[in-house]
């Protein structure tokens, strides 16, 4: 019995990423911000709400498929975009791409991934987003939009709550920097993990690759090329800019990061299809509330102007259960497929989709449902 083959779920694949990975790298997937407060309250939370079943209902067929903006899916969980998938295993993106499109899912890949826009289409003929940044110089912006058009991208994604980078002090004490600075503690962890260092050092360099390839973007070296980055992170990007971005971009638009209600409302105003109830996984500001906490009230302001999906702490089937029944399209996971690619590549994640595939469809049975749009908030009952 392989080592994937002992995961029966997330936690498991938790676990083995942590054996597998240098802990520098796994800390930087798996922590979050200040006291990591929102990080653990994001699965928490899910606790407080209970399901209530029907009985004597026939589930003898369960059928998973919806859609999601206009695309069909045949499970109602995405792929949430995280940067440098490639530190986690050295096929990355494009292993989750292709996991992805087996699943019969969407991807979306990051702004600051490891492989770019170009490969990571070719990679898989699934269904892809594009997560984006305004960035400060609005030209890189646009090429990125024209990159996405010629290469297949259906949806734009952008990114809300990362005006400023969260403290995230766990990689503060790993002395995790870009380009790698190395140090007595770091050169132990990396030796201490001989499969990844062979991996990382027989694969092509990492890179940020998005920008690496832009025409538009100018730096040095790879010093100077995450001071450019850090530099483009744009603070003062309003309102006014989502407007231009979705006018610019003519086509389905979500909005990722939002936990207001009222930014809910503000976002169906200027024109956003999508709108991702998201706390950046906990990775930001600490003592956001969760985003299944928030949902009810989201789903009440955007009044079915947009749809609403939801990421953040999604762990289980019940997980994915109780955000659609309280109004979520989907749901979308972030560390969930990146422990499962650290714990084995492709093959790891194509195991997360079916063991959450078999989670849901077992719930869906146990709850008295056969389809996602049985899902209604009268299966949720609230402590
Ligand atoms: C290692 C890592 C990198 C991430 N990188 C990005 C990113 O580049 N852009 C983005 O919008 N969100 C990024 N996120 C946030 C995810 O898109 C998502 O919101 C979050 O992981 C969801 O929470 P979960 O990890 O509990 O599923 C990242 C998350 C992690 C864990």
């Amino acid at each position: 019995m392989s080592q994937l083959d002992s995961c029966f779920n997330i936690e498991d694949f938790r676990r083995l990423a942590r054996k597998r990975l240098p802990r520098m790298i796994f800390d930087y997937l798996d922590g979050g911000a200040d006291d990591e407060v929102t990080l653990g309250r994001n699965q928490s939370s899910f606790s407080k709400f209970q399901l209530m079943p029907r009985a004597l209902r026939d589930v003898g067929n369960i059928d998973l498929t919806t859609t999601v903006l206009g695309q069909k899916v045949d499970l109602p969980v995405l792929i949430s975009p995280t940067g440098q998938n490639r530190m986690f295993h050295h096929t990355g993106e494009c292993a989750v791409a292709r996991a992805a499109a087996k699943a019969g899912t969407i991807y979306a890949l990051s702004s600051v991934s490891s492989t770019s826009i170009e490969d990571t289409a070719s990679a898989s003929d699934g269904p892809k987003w594009f997560q984006i940044y305004v960035w400060r110089n609005r030209d890189i912006t646009k090429e990125f939009m024209d990159r996405c058009r010629e290469n297949g991208y259906q949806a734009l994604c952008l990114t809300v709550d990362l005006p400023v980078h969260g403290n995230r002090e766990r990689d503060l004490r790993n002395h995790l920097t870009f380009p790698a600075a190395p140090t007595a503690k770091t050169i132990f962890d990396v030796l201490s993990h001989p499969r990844w260092l062979y991996d990382y050092l027989t694969s092509p360099a990492i890179e940020i690759s998005n920008v690496t390839d832009s025409p538009s973007a100018s730096f040095s070296d790879r010093k100077g090329l995450l001071d450019y980055i850090t530099k483009q992170f744009d603070p003062t990007v309003n309102w006014d800019d989502v407007a231009w971005m979705i006018e610019q971009w003519d086509g389905p638009f979500l909005i990722k990061g939002i936990v207001n209600p009222e930014d809910a409302r503000r976002a169906v105003e200027v024109g956003a299809h999508g709108i991702i109830v998201s706390n950046h996984g906990g990775r930001q500001l600490d003592f956001m509330p969760p985003p299944i906490e928030v949902l009810p009230d989201i789903v009440k302001a955007v009044a079915g102007r947009a749809e609403i999906l939801l990421d953040s702490g999604v762990r289980r089937g019940t997980d994915v259960i109780k955000a659609l029944a309280l109004g979520a399209t989907a749901v979308m996971i972030g560390r969930p497929y990146l422990y499962a690619l650290a714990a084995g590549g492709e093959a790891g994640v194509d195991r997360m989709f079916d063991l959450l595939r078999a989670e849901i469809m077992r719930d869906m049975a146990l709850l008295g449902c056969t389809k996602i749009s049985d899902l209604t908030p009268e299966f949720i009952h609230r402590f």
